[in-house]
C-alpha cells in the first residue's frame, strides 16, 4: 500500500514536462499540395517547397478540373460538390500555418463555400471577387491539437460546389504567435493582454516590408508575401527610404528575431523621417501609416524594427503609437546594433475603418528621427465573446498589481461586499507597458473542435428537451448563462448550459471545456454529452446529476442565508466519499492525461452529485491545459474569490498545486458547512481558509465543524482530515501535497473512521478512461441518422460512439 503512495509521488517528480525554450526549427515540407493535379510543382527559393498531387484525396464529394490555359500551380482546383475535404496529418502541435490559394477560372467563379480548419469556421460564405486578375491566398494562423489537422470545404446552401487550387499547411515555430501582448483601445489604454491569441485564429490582413520592395513567397523564409508601404502612408513626405543595409541583420540574439519571423529583405530596409524638407525648429513629427482593417474587431499586430539608422547604440530612441493615443517607447534590448526585433501588441480597431500607427520621436530625443522596418496586421477570428462570466468573480490583473496581493485582496473585498452578484472584471489599465514580446507567457493551450463534430446535437433536439428553455426548467445560473434541466428523445436526461448572448462566457472557454471534457472520461468527472453551435448559440449538454452540487447540501446558499441554518444531509462518511471522489476527479486531471490540466476553479459548486451521492468535478470553462512547468506565467488570474490560491495572485505562477489550495478550502466547507467567503461574520472569520488555519493552531478544529457532525467524527479521523486541509492551504505551493497525496490521506482518514475495517488505499480500476480519440475513427465511419432515432446513453462509454453527427460525410 505505502509502496503505491511513493510511485504517486515518483510518478510526478519524474513526468517529463516540456520546456518553453524553442526547438530547432526548420522550414516544414509537408503539407504543400497542389490541389486537382496529377502531377507535383516545384517551386524553387528560399525554401525550395514541391506542391504535391492530392489525388490520393479523391474522393465521390470531389474532382478536379483543369485550365487549358493556365498552367503550375494555379491550372488545376479540387471542386468538392458536398463537405469533404483533406485530412493532413500533423507530427506537431502548435499553430500552424494555413494558406489557401484561390485563382478560379470558368464557372468556378459561382462557387460560395465554408471553409473549416482545424474545427474552427475559417471562412464564411465566401466566394471570389469576379474581377480578380491573380491569385487571392488567404492565410490563417490557427492552433491544431492532435494527430490531424482537417481542412473541410462546405458549399453555400446557394451554390452547389466548393473549390481550391492549392493549399499550404505547416506548423511555425514554437512561440511564433505569442500567448498575449500589450492589449490596446482605441481610447489609449492598454493592459497585459488577456486576449488568448494562441487559442483563436488569425487571419493575415496587412504583411507590409517598410522602405523596402514587395517580397514574394519564393524569397520569403515561410513563403509569406510582404507588399511595399508606399501606398499606406498618411503623409508621403514625413517618410524617407533608408539607403539598404548591406550586411544581414544579426538574427538569433537575445531578445531578437529568428529569420523566421521576417527574412532579411524586411529587416534591411525601412523608413525614417525625412527632415531634409523641413525647418530644424519644425523637426518634431510624427511618421503615420493608414491601415484599412474592418470596424470593431480585435487585431494581432507586429511591428518589426532593426536599427540600421543609428551610428551608436541606443542613440535612436522613439515612441510608436497605436490610434495616436496608445504610446510605449521603443528600445532595443540587445546591446548589439543591427539585432532585429519586434513588438506585439493586441488592438481593438475603432469604429473609422482604419488603424493608424505612427512613429515619432519624444520631445527629449536627441537623434530627432524614428523608424519602422515592417508591420503586420491579423484579425483575431473566432474570438467574440469579449463578455465576461456572470456571478463569477473573474480578476485580471496588470503588471502593477505584482505583489500587492494585501491591497489586491481588499479592494476585491470591497467590491465584492458591494455587489455580490454582478461582478464586473477589475482592470488595472494605467501599469506600465512591458515588452511582452520577451515575457509573454507559453502555456499552450489547444483547441480542436474538429475532433468533437460528433457530440454536436441539433439546437431542434435542445429546444425539445428543455420545452424550448422553458423558465420552469432552469434550475440555475451559472456564470456562463442559464443552466436547464431536460429530457432528450430517448429519455436520458441532461444538463443543459446556454450561454446568454452577450455576457456569457467567451466562445474560447466554450471551445476549452469541449476541447477537454470531450477528450476526458472518468468516473469523478461530469461527462458532457454534447454542444450545439447552430446559431450563435453557445450550449453545452451534460449528464444531469441528480443531486445537484455538494454546496446545496453543506448549506443554503447565500439568498436565504439568514432564514435558515446550515441544512446539511450528508453524513460524514458520505462527506469523505465525496472528498475521495472529487479528489481522484482531480488527481485524474493533473496527472492522468497526456497534457495535465489545471482547472481553476475548484469549489464546492463545481463539485456535482450523482443520484448516488458520486462526486463528480464539473466546469471546466477556466482550465488550462498544456505542458506547463513550474516557471510558466499567467498574464491574468481567473478563480473564485475564496478559493484562490494566494502565491497563484501573488506570482502569477499557474500549477496543479492552485487547486490543491482551492481543493483544502473545498475540505474544510465539507467540514464546516459555512462559505468560503462569508462577509457576514466578523472579520477573523469571513475568510474560511484563514479562519480554519488559525482554530487548527489554536487545536480547537472541532469547535467550527458543523454542528450537525458533532460527535459523529472519530477524533484520530477529524485531526487526519484536518491536517489534509492545513496542508492543501500552505502558503508555499511546494509544501502542497499533490492531489495523490491528498487522496491517500482522504483515503487513511475513512480508514481511521472506521478501524478494523479493511480499506484500499490504492485507485480503484472501474475508471472508465476511455479515449475519446480512440472511439472516433469508428464514429466517422457512422452514417448520417435522424435526430429522432438516435440515441444518447448517459452511462457508459458507448455513449459517444452511439453519438450521432449531423455532418453528412
Ligand atoms: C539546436 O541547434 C544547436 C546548434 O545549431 C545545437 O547545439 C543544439 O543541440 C540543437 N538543439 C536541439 C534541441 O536539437
Ligand atoms: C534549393 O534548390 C537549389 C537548386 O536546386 C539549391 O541550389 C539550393 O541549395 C536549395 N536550397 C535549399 C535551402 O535547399
Ligand atoms: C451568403 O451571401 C449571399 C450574398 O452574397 C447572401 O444572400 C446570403 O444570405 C449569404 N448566406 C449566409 C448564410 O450568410
Ligand atoms: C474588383 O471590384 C471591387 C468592387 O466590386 C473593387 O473594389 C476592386 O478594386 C476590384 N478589383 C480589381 C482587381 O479590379
Ligand atoms: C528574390 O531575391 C533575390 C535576391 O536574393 C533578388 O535578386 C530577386 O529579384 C528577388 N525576386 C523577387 C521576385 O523579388
Ligand atoms: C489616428 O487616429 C486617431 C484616433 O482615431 C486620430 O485622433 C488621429 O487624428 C489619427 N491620425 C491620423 C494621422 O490620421
Ligand atoms: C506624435 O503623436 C503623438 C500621439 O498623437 C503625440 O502625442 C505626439 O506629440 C506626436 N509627436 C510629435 C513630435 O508631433
Ligand atoms: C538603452 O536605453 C535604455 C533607456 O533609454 C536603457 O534602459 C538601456 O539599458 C540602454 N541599453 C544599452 C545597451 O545601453
Amino acid at each position: 500500500m505505502a509502496n503505491l503512495h511513493s510511485y504517486f509521488i515518483f510518478s510526478l517528480i519524474l513526468l517529463p514536462y516540456s520546456m518553453s525554450s524553442s526547438p530547432n526549427y526548420t522550414f516544414p515540407q509537408k503539407h504543400f499540395i497542389d490541389c486537382g493535379s496529377h502531377s507535383s510543382v516545384s517551386v524553387s527559393g528560399i525554401t525550395n517547397t514541391t506542391f504535391s498531387s492530392d489525388t490520393k484525396y479523391d474522393s465521390r464529394h470531389s474532382h478536379s478540373v483543369n485550365d487549358p490555359v493556365l498552367s503550375g500551380l494555379y491550372g488545376t482546383a479540387r471542386v468538392f460538390s458536398k463537405s469533404s475535404g483533406y485530412e493532413l496529418s500533423t507530427e506537431e502541435n502548435g499553430v500552424y500555418m494555413v494558406r489557401l490559394h484561390f485563382f478560379p477560372f470558368s464557372n468556378l467563379f459561382d462557387a460560395k463555400f465554408d471553409v473549416l480548419a482545424s474545427g474552427f469556421l475559417i471562412l464564411s460564405n465566401y466566394s471570389v471577387p469576379k474581377n480578380v486578375t491573380y491569385p487571392v491566398i488567404k492565410e490563417f494562423l490557427l492552433p491544431v491539437n492532435g494527430p490531424n489537422l482537417k481542412i473541410d470545404f462546405r458549399p453555400s446552401q446557394e451554390s452547389s460546389f466548393a473549390f481550391v487550387n492549392a493549399i499550404e499547411a505547416y506548423v511555425t515555430p514554437q512561440d511564433f504567435i505569442p500567448e498575449s501582448a500589450s492589449y490596446v483601445t482605441p481610447q489609449g489604454n492598454s493592459n497585459i493582454a488577456k486576449k488568448a491569441l494562441s487559442l483563436g485564429v488569425l487571419t493575415v490582413i496587412h504583411r507590409i516590408n517598410v522602405g523596402g520592395p514587395k517580397i514574394i513567397p519564393e524569397n520569403d523564409t515561410m513563403r509569406r508575401n510582404w507588399l511595399p508601404d508606399d501606398d499606406y502612408l498618411y503623409i508621403k513626405d514625413t517618410a524617407k527610404k533608408l539607403a539598404t543595409y548591406t550586411y544581414g541583420p544579426k538574427y538569433d540574439l537575445e531578445g531578437g528575431s529568428t529569420q523566421f519571423d521576417a527574412p532579411p529583405f524586411v529587416y534591411k530596409t525601412a523608413k525614417e523621417m525625412n527632415r531634409d524638407d523641413v525647418t530644424p525648429s519644425n523637426n518634431f513629427f510624427n511618421i503615420t501609416w493608414l491601415f484599412g482593417v474592418n470596424k470593431d474587431a480585435t487585431f494581432f499586430v507586429r511591428l518589426h524594427f532593426c536599427d540600421i539608422v543609428s551610428k551608436r547604440r541606443n542613440s535612436t530612441v522613439f515612441n510608436v503609437y497605436i490610434y495616436g493615443l496608445f504610446g510605449q517607447p521603443i528600445v532595443q534590448s540587445s546591446p548589439e546594433l543591427v539585432t532585429p526585433f519586434y513588438v506585439d501588441f493586441v488592438v481593438d480597431s475603432d469604429g473609422s475603418g482604419f488603424m493608424n500607427i505612427s512613429v515619432g520621436p519624444p520631445s527629449d530625443s536627441v537623434d530627432r528621427n524614428a523608424f519602422l522596418n515592417g508591420v503586420e496586421i491579423m484579425e483575431l477570428i473566432n474570438a467574440k465573446g469579449k463578455g465576461q462570466a456572470k456571478n463569477r468573480l473573474l480578476i485580471i490583473i496588470g503588471s502593477t498589481v505584482g505583489g500587492v496581493v494585501l491591497v489586491f485582496v481588499s479592494v476585491v473585498v470591497i467590491l465584492f461586499c458591494l455587489k455580490s452578484r454582478k461582478l464586473k472584471p477589475v482592470e488595472s489599465v494605467d501599469g506600465p507597458m512591458v515588452n511582452v514580446y520577451a515575457g509573454s507567457s507559453t502555456i499552450r493551450s489547444s483547441t480542436n473542435l474538429e475532433m468533437n463534430l460528433g457530440l454536436k446535437i441539433p439546437l431542434a433536439e435542445i429546444s425539445y428537451a428543455t420545452h424550448n428553455f422553458d423558465p420552469k426548467f432552469m434550475i440555475g445560473e451559472g456564470g456562463f448563462g442559464k443552466v436547464y434541466k431536460g429530457s432528450l428523445h430517448n429519455g436520458v436526461k441532461v444538463a443543459v448550459k446556454r450561454s446568454e448572448p452577450g455576457d456569457g462566457q467567451g466562445i474560447m472557454e466554450f471551445q476549452t471545456e469541449i476541447m477537454l471534457l470531450s477528450k476526458i472520461r472518468h468516473q469523478h468527472l461530469v461527462s458532457l454529452i454534447g454542444y450545439c453551435d447552430e446559431r450563435n448559440e453557445m450550449i453545452l449538454v451534460y449528464e444531469f446529476m441528480e443531486k445537484g452540487t455538494l454546496r446545496e447540501h453543506l448549506y443554503s446558499s447565500k439568498e436565504d442565508v439568514s432564514k435558515s441554518s446550515s441544512r446539511s444531509e450528508l453524513s460524514w462518511d458520505q462527506r469523505l466519499q465525496i472528498c475521495i471522489g472529487a479528489a481522484k476527479g482531480l488527481h485524474y486531471l493533473h496527472t492522468g492525461l497526456s497534457e495535465p490540466i489545471i482547472h481553476r476553479d475548484i469549489k464546492s459548486t463545481n463539485i456535482l452529485l450523482d443520484e448516488f451521492y458520486v462526486a463528480k468535478v464539473a466546469d471546466f470553462g477556466l482550465s488550462k491545459s498544456g505542458s506547463i512547468d513550474e516557471t510558466h506565467m499567467v498574464t491574468d488570474v481567473k478563480g473564485s474569490f475564496g478559493y484562490l490560491d494566494p502565491e497563484y495572485v501573488n506570482t502569477m505562477q499557474l500549477t496543479q498545486k492552485s487547486d490543491v489550495y482551492s481543493f483544502g478550502v473545498v475540505l474544510l466547507e465539507v467540514l464546516c458547512a459555512r462559505p468560503a467567503v462569508d462577509n457576514l461574520l466578523p472579520r477573523n472569520q469571513m475568510n474560511l481558509a484563514e479562519w480554519g488555519l488559525s482554530r487548527m493552531k489554536k487545536k480547537q478544529l472541532e469547535k467550527i465543524i458543523d454542528p450537525l457532525l458533532a460527535g459523529k467524527i472519530n477524533p484520530t479521523t477529524l485531526r487526519k482530515f484536518g491536517e489534509t486541509a492545513e496542508k492543501c492551504l500552505r502558503e508555499d505551493g511546494s509544501d502542497r501535497p499533490s492531489m495523490a497525496d491528498v487522496l491517500w490521506d482522504l483515503n487513511y482518514a475513512l480508514s481511521l473512521q472506521h478501524p478494523g475495517k479493511p480499506q484500499e488505499f490504492h485507485e480503484d480500476s472501474t475508471n472508465t478512461d476511455v479515449s475519446w480519440q480512440m472511439a472516433l475513427p469508428g464514429i466517422h465511419r457512422l452514417p448520417s441518422i435522424d435526430v429522432s432515432t438516435s440515441c444518447v446513453r448517459a452511462s457508459e462509454s458507448e455513449v459517444f460512439s452511439q453519438l450521432k453527427i449531423d455532418e453528412a460525410r
